[in-house]
């Protein structure tokens, strides 16, 4: 049939039939994919045999225009199905799929040895009775360090230890910030809210001017502990970290108290922690003394607690702050901090495994 001679239906059906049967004969019999898709565009192409047939369907009456229209889209289908049938066909074919074969492993990330360990040690001081709070890293001087009981001239508040953030000052009556050097500023702003008893632990980000070396950096991270109510003493701070030592470090582990200093506490302590890498025999860890020093502590200052609104005739309390890369440390025996910051898989891969 060509373009142009009067539509006869019953040819038309015949003609299709054979579009069916030879297209599907070239499309199969393709022995390249130039050779099939030259195949495509003869028979299915916009210019293609199936096309010529179904435009010249306008000649029909109505009735048969639809029949052999519907004819004509169902062997376009059948046909387009089989060109995509041999297509999938040719890409198993060419990527030699082995579907036997094990899958690739896909790594997978974990948690930083610095966040399990601030998790255990939030879910161990849950289970103690503690909430968990925090507070922002840019402090004012004063919650920094006044209402620490730190007075001006302290060492602690020399621009050499401190990060100053003298330029967010647009002038002398605005409060002075600077990068909290502990998390202790957040024992204020508890206190401050008026509710008590207080039982929270503060996890955070501290920032100091210290030089680098295996057990210091700038930048590191503490939790900070408070518990204020009526009867609070140094032997419930002892009592909690007993408990603290026992899960965090095994049965055997026992705590001890050893006098010290903060402007913020009195009497302030240093908890030590039984060696558990020599079973206190003495090691390289422990210096030979078979114990480790695990964070400094105290009851709150009176002096503080007033100046917090909290009436220091009636409460007492006790605080302490650790450092997290330091417990962490003692935890896994690791002698370098740096390490925690180097993101070197090798160590991630190698903590707590
Ligand atoms: C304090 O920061 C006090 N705020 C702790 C405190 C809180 C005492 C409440 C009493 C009551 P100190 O400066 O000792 O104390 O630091 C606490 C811990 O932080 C240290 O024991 C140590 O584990 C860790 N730490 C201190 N400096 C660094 C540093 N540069 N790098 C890593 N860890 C550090």
């Amino acid at each position: 049939m060509t373009e142009g001679s009067p539509a006869d239906p019953a040819a038309l059906e015949r003609r299709l039939a054979e579009i069916e049967r030879d297209a599907a004969a070239a499309l199969q019999g393709a022995s390249s994919p130039d050779a099939k898709q030259e195949a495509r565009y003869r028979y299915l192409g916009r210019k293609g045999e199936l096309s010529q047939v179904l435009r010249s369907v306008a000649g029909l009456s109505e009735a048969d225009r639809r029949r052999i229209g519907a004819l004509g889209n169902q062997v376009k289908e059948r046909l387009e199905a089989l060109v995509d049938a041999g297509e999938t066909g040719a890409a198993v074919a060419t990527q030699a799929l082995d579907p036997t074969l094990p899958g690739i492993p896909i790594p997978l990330g974990t948690l930083h040895p610095l966040t399990r360990m601030t998790d255990e040690v939030c879910r161990i001081f849950r289970s103690l009775g503690f909430g968990v709070a925090d507070g922002p890293e840019i402090e004012t001087a004063e919650y920094n360090f006044d209402r620490l009981n730190t007075k001006e001239g302290h060492p602690s508040r020399d621009p050499r230890d401190t990060f100053y953030i003298s330029q967010l000052r647009a002038s002398a009556s605005d409060p002075v910030l600077l990068l909290r050097t502990h998390t202790s500023p957040v024992q204020i702003r508890t206190l401050l809210q008026g509710r008590l008893p207080v039982r929270i632990i503060v996890p955070g980000r501290v920032f100091r001017r210290d030089q680098v070396d295996a057990t210091h950096s700038p930048v590191f991270h503490q939790v900070e502990g408070l518990y204020v109510d009526e009867g609070v003493s140094l032997a419930h701070l002892k009592g909690v970290f007993a408990s603290f030592a026992r899960q965090a470090f095994g049965a055997s582990a026992t705590v001890r108290l050893r006098p010290s200093y903060f402007p913020f506490t009195e009497p302030s302590v240093e908890l030590d922690v039984s060696c558990v890498f020599c079973a206190q025999r003495g090691c390289s860890i422990c210096k030979q003394e078979g114990w480790i020093e695990l964070l400094g502590a105290g009851m709150v200052h009176p002096n503080v607690l007033a100046g917090a609104g909290v009436d220091a005739a009636r409460y007492t309390g006790f605080a302490f702050g650790m450092g997290i890369e330091r417990l962490t440390m003692l935890r896994y025996g690791i002698n370098e901090i740096r390490h925690f910051y180097e993101n070197d898989i090798r160590f991630l891969k190698s903590v707590g495994r």
